[in-house]
């Protein structure tokens, strides 16, 4: 993806879109080696990254940190950056001073805001601003404690109507792209034939234009995963031996051998 117009392109073409969450330089870089089509700077790095229970503590400036890292591993790769939680309620005027920081600091290629009709205006102004917006619409992990927990969104009548309600308005409102997180497969798949912007399932099923995971789940390094992750790899186990091996070779002499030693 160069720009926004590759996003609707794809959805056109009928071509599924790659999205990898991630926080670091070296993730970022093998993210771009892999051809994967954008990385999304997600504030879940408070929780993945840093142990937060909650991705509400993140702030502007952690995300501008992290955001820099990875354009620098992943210098040809659409960028987006997860706007942090109160960095955009406030105000529109607010919001949109923080989206240009965001956008000047890390020199990102977009932003991501969580929620829907309540932030529409908001999402109108950063656009109108010259600042490509990625929507994000289900679960939303800045309104866990609203939510009453990280659960599945969309299974009641009226959730259904008010996430089909708010994926229309933020279209209306300029998002280029929107994220489904954790809701039914067939409202995923309605929402996905309604919009003309692609969609981005997380926990959405497979009907939607492209997928997302969060690089340390995919690739096995938590504890636990939720339903929705495919572990690629089980990251964890390896790391885990490799330096139970490290420690053994070091306690016992083996390591560092000649091979690694300077004459
Ligand atoms: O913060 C994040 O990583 C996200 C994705 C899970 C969509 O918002």
């Amino acid at each position: 993806m160069k720009n926004i117009q590759d996003f609707l392109l794809a959805k056109e073409e009928k071509k599924k879109i790659t999205m990898i969450s991630t926080y670091e330089y070296w993730s970022a870089k093998i993210c771009e080696e892999a051809g994967i089509d954008c990385i999304l700077v997600g504030d879940s790095v408070g929780m993945v990254d840093a142990g937060l229970k909650t991705t509400l503590p993140v702030t502007i400036d952690e995300m501008i940190y992290h955001a820099r890292a990875v354009r620098r591993g992943a210098p040809n790769t659409f960028v987006i950056v997860d706007m942090p939680f109160m960095s955009y309620q406030a105000s529109i005027e607010e919001a949109v001073r923080n989206a240009g920081k965001i956008m000047k600091e890390s020199c990102c290629n977009a932003v991501k805001l969580e929620g829907g009709e309540e932030i529409a205006k908001t999402v109108e102004k950063i656009v109108l601003a010259g600042i490509p917006v990625m929507g994000h619409v289900g679960l939303t992990p800045q309104s866990v404690h609203a939510l009453g927990g990280y659960r599945v969104q969309g299974k009641t009548h009226e959730e259904r109507k008010r996430i089909i309600k708010d994926a229309k308005i933020l279209e209306q409102a300029g998002v280029f792209a929107i994220v489904l997180e954790a809701v039914p497969s067939d409202l995923a798949e309605e929402i996905t034939e309604f919009l003309d912007v692609p969609t981005i399932g997380i926990g959405a099923g497979n009907k939607t234009n492209g997928q997302v995971l969060v690089f340390h789940d995919m690739m096995g390094l938590l504890d636990k995963s939720p339903k929705f992750v495919k572990r690629y790899v089980e990251g964890k186990k390896i790391f885990l031996e490799a330096l139970k091996q490290f420690s053994n070779e070091v306690k016992e002499g083996i390591f560092p051998g000649e091979e690694h030693t300077y004459k």
